[in-house]
C-alpha cells in the first residue's frame, strides 16, 4: 500500500481544509448533481477522462455484480447504477472523505429507491476480501499521479474478482502512458483479450474480457 500523504487526493484523511462543492453534469443522457468536498479527486469539476468513460463504457443490460474502483465522489458508481438499476454496485475508495461524498451522492441521485449499491472506504479490494465477490464488471479511472506501479499490481489482482466473460475497463489519458500499459497489458496477459472502445480527448478507454 502506498504511503499516506495526508496532501493528496489519495490519501486515507486528507488534510486540506473542508470546503463543499456542487457539480452538476449530464451523463448519458441524465443530469446528475454531485456534492464534492476539497481534498477529493476533481472536486471542481468531473474529470473530463471520468466523462470520456462513463460516455463510452459498457454496461451489462441483464442483472450484474458491478465495481468502481477508486470511486472518488462516486460519478462512475452511480451512472452504472442509474443505468442498471437491477446490479448490485460497489464502489470502493481509500479517501474517506470521498466515501463520504459517494454516500452523499448515493442519496441525492438514487434516493430511497436504491437498497443495492455498497459504499466502502479501503484499499482497492481489502473491504471485500472476505465476501466471496465475482463481477461482471469492474470500472476504474485509475490514480496514475501516484505512479503506474500501483495500477500494474491492481491489474494482477483483478482477474480474481471477475466473472467468467466479466470485463475490466479503464481509462488512461494518452500523455500519462496508455500506449505503455496496453502494450504490458499484452505481454503480461498474452490469453487475455484487450480493446480500445474508445480514443477521445486526449483519453483512452480499454476493455479487457477475462475469459476461462
Ligand atoms: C483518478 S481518481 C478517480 C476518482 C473517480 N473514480 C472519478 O473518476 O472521479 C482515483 C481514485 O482512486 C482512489 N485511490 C487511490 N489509491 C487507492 C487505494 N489504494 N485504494 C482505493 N482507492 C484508491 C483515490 O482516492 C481517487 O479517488
Amino acid at each position: 500500500m502506498m504511503e499516506n500523504n495526508s496532501n493528496h487526493y489519495y490519501s486515507k484523511f486528507p488534510d486540506a481544509n473542508v470546503k463543499i462543492h456542487t457539480i452538476s453534469e449530464s451523463l448519458r443522457r441524465h443530469l446528475y448533481i454531485f456534492k464534492t468536498i476539497t481534498g477529493v479527486f476533481s472536486y471542481k469539476r468531473l474529470d473530463l477522462g471520468t466523462k470520456v468513460f462513463i460516455e463510452n463504457i459498457y454496461i451489462p443490460e441483464e442483472t450484474s455484480n458491478l465495481l468502481d474502483l477508486g470511486c472518488g465522489y462516486g460519478p462512475i458508481g452511480i451512472v452504472l447504477s442509474y443505468e442498471s438499476p437491477q446490479s448490485s454496485v460497489y464502489l470502493i475508495d481509500i479517501n474517506k472523505r470521498a466515501v463520504w461524498c459517494t454516500r452523499e451522492n448515493v442519496k441525492l441521485n438514487l434516493q430511497e429507491r436504491k437498497k443495492n449499491i455498497y459504499s466502502l472506504s479501503g484499499n482497492y479490494f481489502e473491504p471485500i476480501k472476505n465476501k466471496h465477490l465475482k463481477f461482471d464488471g469492474i470500472y476504474m479511472n485509475p490514480p496514475l499521479r501516484q505512479g503506474r506501479k500501483e495500477f500494474l499490481k491492481v491489474m494482477h489482482d483483478i482477474s480474481s474478482y471477475l466473472k467468467t466473460n466479466g470485463s475490466f475497463q479503464f481509462v488512461i489519458k494518452k500523455k500519462m502512458g496508455a500506449a505503455y500499459i496496453l502494450k504490458y497489458f499484452k505481454d503480461t496477459f498474452p490469453d487475455e483479450n484487450i480493446e480500445i472502445i474508445c480514443k477521445r480527448s486526449g483519453y483512452w478507454v480499454f476493455k479487457c474480457f477475462h475469459q476461462l
